[in-house]
């Protein structure tokens, strides 16, 4: 099997919930993008301008894997900001990149100003290698935990299931 890395950013846990399962179920190292700048919405402005941040410095070698998965949300129709500064500096590095994006768009609104489609575009531009491959994880099919709309889906073991489950099961498919 390949030698690979999972990389995540995660807030509210979606995204660390799949890149903990994926790890297991690949037999992957597993490590967490801690921004610098953790403060919520200077991230969130940072993201919505476009503008690449700083990360804590990684433990490992990014050259020593065969592959790299990057898991992270979509804010605001935008890369994350440490998200794209881990892409901006390591682009030239990987030769078998693969981005998850477990996010709130799903394929009705994929095209849209919030969808994932754009995003899926503007990775693949950063990148010269063509083993490049993206794939979402909507959260759509979830019942949110309240009535509120501030309150986002959040996936647990007990809602792990369903349209979320299968299409867990078909990017594991792809990546196995
Ligand atoms: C500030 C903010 C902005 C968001 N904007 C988008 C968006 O533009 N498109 C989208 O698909 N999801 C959007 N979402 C939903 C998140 O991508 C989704 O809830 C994701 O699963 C959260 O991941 P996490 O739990 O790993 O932090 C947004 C969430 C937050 C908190």
């Amino acid at each position: 099997m390949k030698k690979t890395l999972i990389l995540y950013f995660s807030k509210t846990g979606n995204n660390r919930f799949v890149a903990e399962k994926l790890s297991k179920d690949l037999a992957a190292e597993l490590i967490e993008i801690k921004p610098k700048l953790n403060n919520f919405f200077l991230l969130i402005l940072m993201s919505g301008l476009k503008i690449p941040s700083g990360f804590k410095k990684l433990s490992i070698d990014i050259k020593n894997y065969d592959r790299v998965i990057l898991i992270s949300p979509i804010w605001i129709g935008r890369l994350l900001s440490p998200v794209r500064g881990f892409v901006k500096k390591y682009k030239d590095s990987i030769n078998d990149f693969t981005f998850i994006s477990v996010c709130g768009s799903g394929s009705e609104d994929k095209d849209g100003k919030y969808g994932y489609e754009n995003i899926f575009k503007e990775v693949k531009n950063y990148f010269s290698t063509n083993k490049i491959q993206c794939f979402e994880i909507s959260t759509k099919s979830l019942n949110k935990t309240s009535q509120s709309p501030k309150d986002l889906p959040i996936i647990s073991e007990d809602n792990f299931n369903g349209e979320i489950k299968e299409r867990y099961d078909e990017i594991l498919e792809i990546l196995k």
